[in-house]
Formats: C-alpha cells, sequence, structure tokens
C-alpha cells in the first residue's frame, strides 16, 4: 500500500510526512498528519469542509509552515529544500485563481519556466515551445492567444494545470480541481489528470469534494475528518489538549470509503452500491 496514516518506512514515496500539525488562533487543524503517496499514484484528499485539506497541501508545498512534524519529497526533506528546487519539484494548483490583468493564456503558462529561467532573463523560444506543447497536451492549444480573463471556469482550470506542469514538476498538488466545472469539465480535467500521471509518471496529491470521483480516479484515498478535544480534560505532555487524530483512514478507495468511514468523517450514513464492479456511494435519505 502506498499510503499509511502515519508514515512510509522506505518505500518509494514522493510525498511523505509524519506528526504534522498546525493551529489557528489557538484552534488545532491539523493532528499527527502522517502520509505516504507512492511515485506515479494518484491519490485523494477527502474529507468535511474545514478539515484542514487546504491547509495540508499548502504545508506540502511549502506555502505553510506546520508547528510540528516534518515532510519529505522524493526523499529530501522539505525544510532544506530551496525555493528554485522546490518549484523544479512541485506544481501546485490553488483553489482559486482569478487574475485580473489580461495575460494571454500562453503568457500564463509560460509563468511556470520560471524556475527554468535565470534570474534578469526572458523565456526563451525552448520555454515557449514547452508552453505551446503543454497547452497542446491538455487539448487546449488553441486557447494559447486568448487573454486569460476571457476563457470559462472549465478552460481556467486546464490553464492553470498547464502552468503547473510547464513547470514539469515530479508531483502535482491540486487543490479540488473540479470545483465549479461542470459534470463534462470535471470528467474531462480529471481524466486528463489520470492520463499525465499514467503518461509522465507524475504523483497527484488532489482533494475532491466527490468521493465517487475518488473511487474512479485514484489509487488511494486519505480520508480526514475535523480535529476535535479527544475528551475535555485530557492534556498531552506538554501541557495542550489532547486531540483526535485528522486522518481517519487511508489506503484504497474501497477499504477507505466505508459507510463507517464515512460517518466519521461526514457524520452521514450511507451506502455502497456495487454497480457492474463500479462502486457507488450513495447517502441514505
Ligand atoms: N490562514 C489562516 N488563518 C486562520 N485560520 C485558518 C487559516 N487557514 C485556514 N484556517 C482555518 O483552518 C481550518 C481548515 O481550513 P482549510 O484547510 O481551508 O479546510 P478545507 O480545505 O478542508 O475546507 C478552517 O477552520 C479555516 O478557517
Ligand atoms: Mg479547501
Amino acid at each position: 500500500m502506498g499510503v499509511t496514516a502515519r508514515s512510509c518506512d522506505d518505500r518509494p514515496c514522493s510525498i511523505s510526512a509524519s506528526g504534522l500539525a498546525i493551529s489557528f488562533d489557538g484552534s488545532r487543524v491539523l493532528e499527527e498528519v502522517g502520509l505516504c503517496v507512492r511515485r506515479g499514484s494518484i491519490v485523494s484528499l477527502l474529507g468535511p469542509n474545514g478539515c484542514g485539506k487546504t491547509t495540508l497541501l499548502k504545508i506540502l508545498g511549502k506555502l505553510l509552515k506546520p508547528d510540528g512534524g516534518a515532510v519529505f519529497i522524493n526523499g529530501k526533506n522539505l525544510e532544506r529544500t530551496g525555493l528554485a528546487e522546490l518549484s523544479r519539484t512541485i506544481g501546485s494548483v490553488a483553489q482559486s485563481h482569478r487574475p485580473s490583468f489580461p495575460f494571454t493564456v500562453r503568457d500564463v503558462v509560460l509563468t511556470g519556466r520560471m524556475p527554468y529561467v535565470s534570474a534578469l532573463a526572458v523565456p526563451g523560444r525552448a520555454d515557449v515551445e514547452k508552453a505551446n506543447e503543454t497547452l497542446a497536451s491538455l487539448g487546449i492549444a488553441h486557447l494559447a492567444d486568448k487573454p486569460y480573463t476571457k476563457t470559462s471556469g472549465g478552460e481556467k482550470q486546464l490553464v492553470m494545470i498547464a502552468r503547473a506542469l510547464a513547470q514539469e514538476p515530479a508531483v502535482l498538488l491540486l487543490d479540488e480541481p473540479t470545483t465549479y466545472l461542470d459534470l463534462k469539465n470535471q470528467v474531462g480535467v480529471l481524466g486528463i489528470i489520470a492520463r499525465l500521471s499514467q503518461e509522465n509518471g507524475i504523483t497527484v496529491l488532489m482533494t475532491l469534494h466527490d468521493p465517487n470521483q475518488a473511487f474512479i480516479y485514484s489509487d488511494e484515498v486519505i480520508l480526514m475528518k475535523k480535529v476535535e478535544p479527544a475528551s475535555s480534560g485530557t492534556f498531552d505532555a506538554d501541557g495542550g489538549d489532547l486531540c483526535s487524530e485528522s486522518v481517519i483512514a487511508a489506503g484504497s478507495p474501497a477499504t477507505v470509503l466505508t459507510p463507517e468511514n464515512v460517518k466519521k468523517a461526514y457524520g452521514i450514513d450511507v451506502e455502497i452500491i456495487d454497480h457492474g464492479g463500479r462502486k457507488i456511494i450513495v447517502p441514505v435519505a
């Protein structure tokens, strides 16, 4: 199994983390998060709103510093990874990106080449070719000269993925890549992510809202819940409140997305239906 709830020993993990914890304004948001994402796999991060999925992705992308714990990307401690190396290793697509300046789509994608452009230089012909190639691989070459601000929601999502891919990263972190997209675009974007991972061996960790999409598109799932005080009046060795851990279960979609685990995460009853070998989660009315 490529994902564990705690640590990943010495298996070939692209992303591994152990003991991650973070608080905001005195409230614990992540507690004891450990994970191991196998190289080249697609892993979905699921859990209710506010359980810390975005926060976890930010920590893994070195945009936030955890209060405790460690992250390793391809075996290297994130703390000791400089910005230039980091941006050649990890491509991130944030949840919302609404720049108001009318750069063309190609120029937006070219900003993904900056890790390869030396200081004070401008992107060269090879970078432009890489940007064009990436747009073509996502089926949006025809948008290259269009202002980014005039593209649709689905197109914007693909442009942002193209920008991250132009970085030629080993790891893609995607925060809700399907939110705001219609069904066709959701399936389109997830299909492209799956193809890219398969063809280029890119490791993908993405947050999703729909467990049914996680069943179809991920090799493994990490299911999270909101951290709660374990029981009032209990304290850890440092005198802090003891909290329940963030990760409920991690592993193959079928082993993680059980009615019991879904209830723990979301507090609702669901049934898992087998439809010609494909599993579907349905809330019990
Ligand atoms: N920079 C911040 N300052 C204060 N609170 C934050 C900050 N970022 C996130 N939070 C809080 O942390 C919790 C988890 O947020 P988030 O990671 O966005 O959850 P999710 O992505 O699972 O919906 C929320 O309660 C949110 O309000
Ligand atoms: Mg989020």
